[in-house]
């Protein structure tokens, strides 16, 4: 890779990203060139002196609909040949950790923000590439749920988190939780770091961490061991 990772972002509420966008790693991850955000105001491709971005439902019901005709000029006006087109919406695939590292592989994402009771369906038909939902559950706008995706993604790419291999020993990166970490002191209130941990045995200390992790994972998150049992397993310890 190496190339920047252009990531262009459609919504008709753009301060809620612009500062989301302008703190910390993703910050400094555009400041390095790693990546290249662009926020775009759907309002902006819109015709009408009240600049129009949502109508009635067709059929009656409650809530609006975004219009598509702003939704796909905005997507036009961005180059999106080879582009991926996400639209965010809880009718989407399940966002997870494998989907984040499919996307950091793309050199143009294009996110599409739904807001109030939806989107015209023709933008799914004919516009997006992909749904991608956070969780189920049902936010007021998309802006949140891509600023999750963004950020998962974003991290992934080559020269935007500090160490080499800081992504290949986190939870999910192998399947699994990650194992429990520790620093100084070596006794906090009577809590005392495992004895393995500063044995200097780093072959231990590789075994340990594995059999923690998969403990871990077998206790809170037995669904990404593919044992069938999808719920979260409730947790004592906080
Ligand atoms: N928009 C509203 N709720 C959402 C969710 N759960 N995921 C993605 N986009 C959304």
């Amino acid at each position: 890779m190496g190339a920047s990772l252009k990531i262009d972002i459609l919504t008709i509420f753009p301060g809620m990203l612009e500062g989301f966008l302008g703190e910390s790693m993703l910050k400094r991850a555009a400041r390095s060139g790693a990546v290249e955000f662009r926020v775009v105001n759907l309002r902006d491709f819109t015709n009408d002196a009240h600049r129009t971005t949502d109508d009635r439902p067709y059929g009656g019901g409650p809530g609006m609909v975004m219009k598509p005709e702003p939704i796909f000029a905005a997507v036009e006006s961005l180059e999106p040949a080879g582009a991926r087109v996400i639209l965010m919406t809880p009718q989407g695939r399940r966002f997870d950790q494998a989907m984040a590292r499919d996307l950091a592989g793309e050199s143009h994402l294009i996110f599409v923000c739904g807001h109030y009771e939806g989107v015209d369906e023709r933008v799914r038909q004919a516009l997006a590439t992909d749904e991608i939902s956070i969780g189920d559950y049902v936010l007021t706008n998309g802006a949140v749920a891509t600023a999750v995706v963004v950020d998962a993604v974003v991290r992934l790419r080559p020269g935007v988190l500090g160490g080499a291999g800081a992504t290949e020993e986190e939870s999910f990166s192998d399947g699994c939780l990650e194992y429990p970490q520790y620093t100084r002191p070596p006794e906090f209130r009577g809590m005392r770091v495992p004895d393995v941990l500063v044995s200097g045995d780093h072959e231990e200390i590789r075994r340990w961490r594995r059999s923690q992790s998969l403990q871990r994972t077998r206790e809170r998150r037995p669904d990404l061991l593919g044992g069938g049992d999808d719920g979260l397993k409730k947790r004592g310890d906080g």
